[in-house]
């Protein structure tokens, strides 16, 4: 592994995932999520916005004094007493950081109404006190897919010259598509002076489902930290999910040749912890995490996996630590399926006792939606007692 294929995972589930209408978590449960972020590799978690309330103070503060591995960020406006705060909650952190935004686009800049040369010098003196405060600092132009590019340069080289150690390019409105996202980054690094001196990162949302994409094509072009979060929680239609860019760039390592220190095998249970606490669902479909992500219920791909599993799978349940069996059976599935699932529950069965019980297996699975493992031992019960 080159460092320069290094890509630096940012968690924002306690931050922009926890901005999703609904999602609120306690602080008991910020901090357990915290503690499993650390520990399957974030580089960096997005603990809260320490201004936002007391609550958010007291929940970055706690995890920046409990976390082990990772950088603890907290999140600030461009105003001198939201990163004095901000600071405040991260301080206690072995490695702090200041994470200050402003809205760049025409839109945003419309909002606190400042023409671009104001802009330009609240980005000077914000991301100056920042780094007075703290050695890493992280600067967003919100917005920046809407931003006009001059524009663009100049606040980033301001916020660079400024002392900002990571500039991240916001996709706020989930408005890019992966060629344009690429474009952008290729386009700061190569105009930007002082670009080859900071990382660069890409922070997706997914109004129109691209922002897996989006972030991918960004790492290509050059960003190395990935902004994301668990299940793709957040505002709207949410953020790049986590286990979607770490997984795409494992299992495709050969065409994208990047490297996270995610500890895969801790996927599947922070992504149940993670839905358990904010009280939102994962899609059954949902790559990677959903229920029927490695689920396979018709006869050919069931028979296919019984054989040779690579035949459905391009990864295996364990690589996300996920042990449970990967074969469901309904109706579509055939008769392997059903004599290795009763061999798995105890019954080797002969040829003339499956095809008996495989009609009476179909019958069952036209009236219900889902056939249990209880189904199918109360059909071998039945099955012993006509005999
Ligand atoms: O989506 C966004 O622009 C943000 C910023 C605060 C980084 O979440
Ligand atoms: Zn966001």
């Amino acid at each position: 592994m080159t460092d320069k294929n290094r890509v630096w995972i940012f968690d924002t589930t306690l931050r922009d995932g926890e901005q999703s209408p609904g999602a609120t978590m306690t602080h008991a449960e910020k901090l357990e999520i915290a503690q499993m972020l650390d520990e399957m590799g974030v580089d960096i978690i997005e603990a809260g916005f320490p201004i936002a309330s007391e609550g958010d103070f007291a929940a970055v503060s706690e995890i920046a004094k409990l976390s082990k591995n990772s950088v603890i960020c907290g999140l600030a406006r461009a105003q001198l007493p939201d990163i004095d705060r901000c600071w405040e909650a991260v301080k206690h952190a072995r490695q702090p950081r200041i994470h200050t935004f402003i809205g760049t686009s025409p839109l945003h800049r419309a909002i606190p109404n400042l023409d671009m040369d104001q802009m330009a010098e609240r980005i000077h003196q914000t991301v100056t006190h920042a780094r007075n405060l703290c050695d890493n600092v992280q600067w967003s132009p919100m917005d920046a897919t809407r931003t006009e590019h001059d524009y663009l340069c100049r606040v980033v080289e301001i916020a660079i010259k400024a002392g900002a150690t990571t500039i991240n390019i916001p996709d706020t409105v989930g408005y890019t598509a992966p060629r344009e996202s690429a474009a952008l980054i290729q386009m700061l690094l190569e105009r930007v002076p002082g670009a080859d001196d900071i990382i660069f990162a890409t922070h997706c949302h997914n109004d129109l489902g691209m922002a897996t994409a989006n972030a991918l094509a960004a790492v290509e072009a050059g960003a190395r930290q990935i902004e994301c979060t668990i299940n793709g929680l957040g505002e709207r239609a949410g953020n790049t999910a986590l286990e979607e860019v770490v997984m795409a760039l494992k299992v495709r390592h050969d065409i994208m040749p990047y490297d996270t220190h995610i500890d895969t095998t801790k996927i599947m249970g922070i992504s149940r912890r993670v839905s358990q606490v904010s009280g939102f669902p994962v899609q059954f479909n949902k790559a990677i995490v959903g229920k029927n992500a490695f689920l396979h219920e018709s006869g050919i791909h069931q028979d296919g996996v019984l054989k040779n599993v690579e035949t459905f799978e391009i990864m295996r349940p364990a690589d996300i630590g996920l042990n449970e069996a990967n074969i469901v059976m309904g109706k579509h599935s055939g008769r392997a399926a059903l004599r290795s699932k009763l061999r798995d529950l105890g019954y080797e069965l002969g040829d003339n006792q499956l095809k008996d019980v495989f009609v009476r297996f179909k019958a069952l699975a036209d009236r219900k939606k889902e056939i249990y493992d209880d189904d199918l031992v109360a059909l071998m019960q039945d099955s012993t007692a006509n005999t």
